[in-house]
């Protein structure tokens, strides 16, 4: 079955940064029919986010999930490394590496780049989107949209607005993403927004169960699998998204929301010993390479 979205999104949209996340994000608009957009730093970046954006167009033809041309969408998408060619986009998502001091700067330029009636999103996982708004000159233009990875699989978009945010923003950005064929999670700004604040506090149960001798990784996961219907165990979930990147985030909740987020001493001991999960072969669960 082929399905296809009426152009509900802008026409022209920008993505700052073609990494895992942009380039997911550019390949998400232009299935829904927009012209795109990315701005890379260098050349070598340049290439790479082109081709993950060109691989995962022809990946969505084979699977048949989606009408379209490779073509067309390639003559829809420019790859740039110039600021000045977000000047006619209408809404710009920034998706550069989770560094507070880099989004803000790649923000403040995006938006001395736009029009004036442009929108602005950021994709962070963790940073206060109140306080990137605060950064801004237009903070009533600007929002979180947080893609989940990886983004042409996954239906879900957190839309977090901030107490800048305009209600004209807080209308559209839920229709964007409804017309990217995905559903939106409309969250106030808060610490590991809807889904982090759930998934992580989840895992670190799971985690301090294995470390009190309560039951085996397998049994905590089938548990929650079959018991809960949850797709994937909390562990095998942990293991998948990288025990490092969860350390860190938990981190960083246990700081603003308190002592129930702080890392089990096996989660630290996990990944002092470099078993971070399935890019190092070893986590909850082993892997082969
Ligand atoms: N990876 C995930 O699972 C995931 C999920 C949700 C949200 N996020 C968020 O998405 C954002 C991007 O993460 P990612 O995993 O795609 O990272 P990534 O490292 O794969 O991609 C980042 C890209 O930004 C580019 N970049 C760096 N500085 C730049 C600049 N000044 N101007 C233009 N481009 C620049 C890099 O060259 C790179 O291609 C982060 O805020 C992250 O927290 C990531």
């Amino acid at each position: 079955m082929t399905e296809k979205h009426a152009l509900a999104v802008p026409a022209a949209v920008g993505v700052l940064g073609g990494g895992r996340m942009g380039a997911g994000i550019a390949h998400a608009f232009l299935l829904a029919g927009a012209k795109v957009t990315v701005v890379e730093r260098d050349g070598q970046a340049a290439e790479a986010a082109r081709e993950r954006i060109e691989r995962d167009l022809a990946k969505s033809l084979e699977r048949g999930s989606v009408d379209g041309n490779l073509d067309e969408w390639a003559e829809k998408l420019t790859v740039s490394l110039d600021h000045a060619d977000f000047a006619d986009c209408e809404l710009v998502v920034e998706a550069v590496p989770e560094v507070w001091d880099l989004k803000v700067s790649a923000l403040q330029e995006v938006e001395g780049h736009l029009a004036g009636t442009a929108w602005l999103a950021t994709n962070t996982s963790s940073l206060s989107v109140d306080g990137l708004a605060e950064q801004l000159a237009r903070p009533e233009r600007f929002c979180g949209l947080h893609f989940f990875n990886p983004v042409p699989a996954s239906k879900l978009v957190e839309v977090v607005n901030s107490k800048h945010t305009g209600e004209e923003l807080r209308q559209l950005s839920v229709q964007w993403v409804e017309g990217l064929g995905k559903t939106a999670v409309v969250v106030n700004d808060a610490p590991g927004f809807a889904s982090s604040r759930l998934g992580v506090a989840i895992a670190l149960e799971a985690i301090r169960m294995v470390e009190e001798g309560v039951a085996s990784p397998a049994d905590i996961d089938n548990a929650m699998v079959l018991g809960y219907k949850f797709p994937v165990g909390p562990l095998a979930l942990t293991d998948i998204v990288g025990l490092d990147v969860r350390l860190g985030i938990a981190e960083y909740l246990a700081s603003e929301l308190g002592p129930r987020f702080e890392p089990p001493q096996l989660m630290r001991d996990m990944v002092a010993r470099g078993e971070l999960g399935r890019k190092t072969g070893k986590g909850f669960f082993a892997y082969d390479q």
